[in-house]
């Protein structure tokens, strides 16, 4: 257990210097983001990557659609993880008529709604029930919706938190059985230089102690942090014989469709600034190195020889770079670590019975049970699938499918 005077020190803000050091980080991203990563050729030279099997969240727009897009075009079997699955298919259907292969582009689509944790659910047993290896979790999904009053989901956090962290964090975990039947196999965390100007108060994830007032970029920073200290902490309690790697990346700063919140006035200033920000395939490269560079998984386990607190972070220039130092606070990550847990209402012991393949409870929906135990405590509703087997979509009974 973290000790509670971890909690004490858990800080409401940064001190005015922590504060400028962080701003400091971000201006130099925007604006030397350009000159830092011009020995990058874009798109990204991939290796063939037949028989990768990947799962990249938010897909249909901006970084995420690029790197399905390109993961696919190198041979990769890709699932597409998305809330607009018609959007999805219409962009498969572009690819496939593009795309310079001889054969098809692998590519397949599952709805995921990360503003709802029995989505994650949902998605994670039917995933796991396939019995597929997983080689590469991409979470890369966001929101950052700036300027706008703080809203909750129906599971009654923030949303920025539950979108770009708790919702993540519980696919990452539930996806835990595949990731190890696919190993060596890597989750990838499309994270943000943002993530230097924030803090994060376990005791307050959600914001509504009073104690912080909230605003869209505090919700988003603080989000960004939070995956960057449960990453750090997943990180160090996965075994090296798990043989799965965690990566944070920075994409860099990138026009998409992140800002659609901006006023107008702002979005029309945006578009004009394309010399100093990347362009969405440029701001894919990070995650697309981080998946596929073989170097990856040693640099890893190096990490965690060194006993160094954190997990891999790969900057916007495909070069590993130390997260904020706030990040760096083991004793504070812990507690974000346990507090996550709760919040996605998953019990503190899960890590080690997902990978032994054990039954897990989560509060979202489900009772999880091993295909080896006669007892099928989990009563969805069917789900409608079609991977990667062209032409014999089916309905399964959701259940949750864990083996040793
Ligand atoms: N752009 C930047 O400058 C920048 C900088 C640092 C970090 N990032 C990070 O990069 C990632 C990708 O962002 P982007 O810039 O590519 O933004 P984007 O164009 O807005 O794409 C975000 C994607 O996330 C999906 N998404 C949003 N809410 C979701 C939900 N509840 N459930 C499932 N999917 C959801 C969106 O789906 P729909 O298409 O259905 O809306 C979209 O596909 C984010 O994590 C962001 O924080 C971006």
């Amino acid at each position: 257990m973290a000790s509670s005077s971890a909690s004490d020190q858990a800080k409401q803000g940064l001190s005015w210097m922590e504060w400028l050091q962080g701003w400091s980080n971000v201006i130099y991203e925007i604006f030397f983001q350009r000159i830092e990563a011009r020995h990058l050729k874009s798109p990204l030279p991939l290796p063939p990557l037949n028989d990768l099997c990947c799962i990249v969240t938010g897909a249909t727009s901006g970084i995420g659609l690029e790197i399905a897009r390109q993961l696919a075009e190198s041979g990769a079997n890709v699932v597409m993880a998305v809330r607009n699955p018609t959007a999805a298919h219409s962009l498969i259907q572009t690819w496939q008529n593009q795309t310079s292969r001889k054969d098809s582009l692998k590519i397949d689509v599952m709805e995921l709604n990360l503003l709802s944790l029995e989505s994650v659910v949902r998605f994670s047993e039917t995933w796991n029930s396939l019995g597929k290896p997983l080689n590469v979790l991409i979470n890369n999904a966001g929101i950052f919706s700036i300027g706008e009053p703080q809203k909750f989901s129906n599971d009654g956090y923030e949303t920025h938190m539950q979108v770009n962290h708790l919702a993540p964090a519980l696919l990452s975990l539930l996806l835990l059985p595949s990731l190890k039947r696919g190993a060596p196999s890597r989750i990838i965390n499309v994270n943000s230089v943002m993530h230097f100007v924030s803090t994060v108060d376990p005791n307050d994830m959600n914001f509504v102690s009073g104690k912080r007032k909230f605003s869209s970029l505090e919700g988003y920073s603080s989000s960004k942090l939070a995956q960057v200290m449960f990453s750090n902490v997943l990180h160090k309690r996965l075994p090296t014989e798990s043989g799965i790697s965690i990566i944070c990346v920075g994409p860099g700063c990138a026009q998409t469709n992140v800002a659609r919140d901006l006023p107008k006035i702002v979005q029309v200033g945006y578009r004009l600034i394309p010399l100093i920000l990347f362009n969405a395939e440029e701001a894919s490269r990070s995650a697309l190195f981080a998946a596929t560079d073989p170097e990856i998984p040693k640099y890893c386990a190096q990490l965690r020889w060194d006993e160094w607190p954190a997990c891999a972070y790969i900057s916007y220039s495909c070069r590993p770079v130390n997260p904020s130092n706030e990040s760096l606070r083991m004793d504070v990550s812990s507690l974000v670590w346990e507090k996550t847990l709760d919040m996605i209402g998953l019990s503190g012991d899960c890590l080690d019975m997902l990978l032994e393949g054990k039954e897990i409870q989560c509060r979202y929906l489900c009772f999880f049970t091993n295909p080896c135990t006669p007892k099928f405590l989990c009563t969805c509703a069917p789900v409608n699938f079609q991977l990667f087997d062209h032409g014999s979509a089916g309905t399964a009974n959701i259940r949750f499918w864990m083996t040793t």
